[in-house]
């Protein structure tokens, strides 16, 4: 039988509203320390209040010395606590779930933000490993503690953990580098380590390029193997997919789950119900959504009230205004106060 958007649905130990998640959208909402403000506990608060079934947060950097932009926040011992359970309580009083995405930016890492180079597959020795798994397994408690419902571990688009997946990045020759086990091992430590720290009732996801390595269905049996409740499947082009506004990667999830177990759905190019429905009527658990819901956050109740497309041009600027401006969207102007003290005022 095929799914229906609005039903509820299960994931792992969760049980989401509906068959929606907001897949994970830098806010750039962190104070310049990388400090979560009010500002983004708001911009969740809005994403439950517009129907979404599972929020899935913006990558959160597990290492305040590594963030990828100004505006990413950190989630680490001094992460306001806070701030963080009042994001979870305000999210479920909307009924929906929570997941903090936990990410180390890698090679992409900016110098100009963090006063030091980035690291990269090969800069790391094995105490550098131990540490990298040790902030995954703390930042994930954190979560925990202050109420989260899960966490996403950000295996995609280029981070530190997709370039371990990726030959063009991985040289290593240590027990680290070479075959595809080893290139996931740093993963699989990671998945480990907070499945450890935070047990079963936890929701441990992944955010997983389809074209990091050259074998998708065994690295998605490498992830079902090590215990994960579901698997987000992107791909390392999907920045270059401006103006496309059909799923981006069903045909390749399609063409690698079979034997699978694990839930896998996946993300990118999805505007409208027909969609949405197209996704699930393929046989994916849940429609992940990113750019729709930062034009319109609360697009999914307007697809329940009977809103068919979005208006979003897929135009990829939100990337482009976000960091330069203080709007969100080149469709709108509402100006956001805590970027509008960044960037300064919105040209009129
Ligand atoms: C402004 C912006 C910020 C993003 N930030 C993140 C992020 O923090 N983590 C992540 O995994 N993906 C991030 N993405 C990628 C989206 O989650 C999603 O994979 C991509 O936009 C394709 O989905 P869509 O077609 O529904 O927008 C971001 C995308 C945009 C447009």
């Amino acid at each position: 039988m095929a799914y229906s958007l609005f039903e509820t649905a299960e994931l792992g130990p969760l049980i989401s509203k509906n068959r929606t998640v907001r897949s994970a959208t830098n806010e750039h909402l962190s104070d310049p320390s990388g400090q979560i403000t009010p500002a983004w506990v708001d911009s969740l608060e809005a994403l439950a209040r517009g129907g979404v079934g599972i929020i899935i947060t913006g990558h959160l950097s597990v290492d305040r010395d590594q963030r990828a932009d100004e505006g990413q926040a950190v989630l680490d011992q001094e992460t306001d606590p806070t701030l963080l359970s009042l994001a979870a309580q305000r999210v479920h009083q909307h009924g929906a779930l929570l997941i903090a995405q936990i990410s180390h930016s890698g090679g992409k890492a900016r110098p100009g933000v963090n006063g030091r180079p980035p690291l990269s597959p090969g800069d790391l020795t094995p105490q550098l490993l131990d540490r990298l798994v040790e902030q995954f397994r703390h930042a994930a408690r954190t979560a925990q503690m202050a109420g989260f419902d899960g966490v996403q571990v950000h295996c995609a688009h280029n981070y530190l953990l997709s370039s371990f997946l990726n030959l063009r990045w991985n040289h290593r020759e240590d027990a680290y580098g070479g075959s595809l086990e080893n290139r996931f091992r740093l993963i699989r430590r990671v998945l480990l380590a907070v499945r450890d720290a935070c047990g079963p009732r936890f929701a441990l996801l992944v955010k997983v390029d389809n074209d990091s390595c050259d074998d998708l269905p065994a690295l998605l049996r490498l992830f079902q193997s090590a215990g994960v409740d579901g698997i987000e499947l992107s791909g390392l082009d999907m920045a270059r997919r401006d103006g496309q506004k059909t799923p981006f990667f069903l045909d390749r999830l399609l063409a690698a789950w079979e034997g699978l177990t694990v839930p896998i759905f996946p993300v990118g190019g999805v505007f409208s119900r027909a969609a949405a429905e197209k996704v699930l009527a393929a046989g994916a658990p849940f429609v992940s959504l990113s750019r729709a819901l930062i034009c319109q956050p609360d697009f999914v109740e307007r697809m329940e009230k009977g809103q068919t497309e979005s208006p979003c041009l897929a135009c990829n600027h939100c990337y482009n205004v976000y960091r330069q401006r203080p709007v969100r969207c080149v469709l709108h102007t509402e100006v956001i106060p805590q970027l509008e003290a960044v960037f300064g005022p919105y040209p009129t």
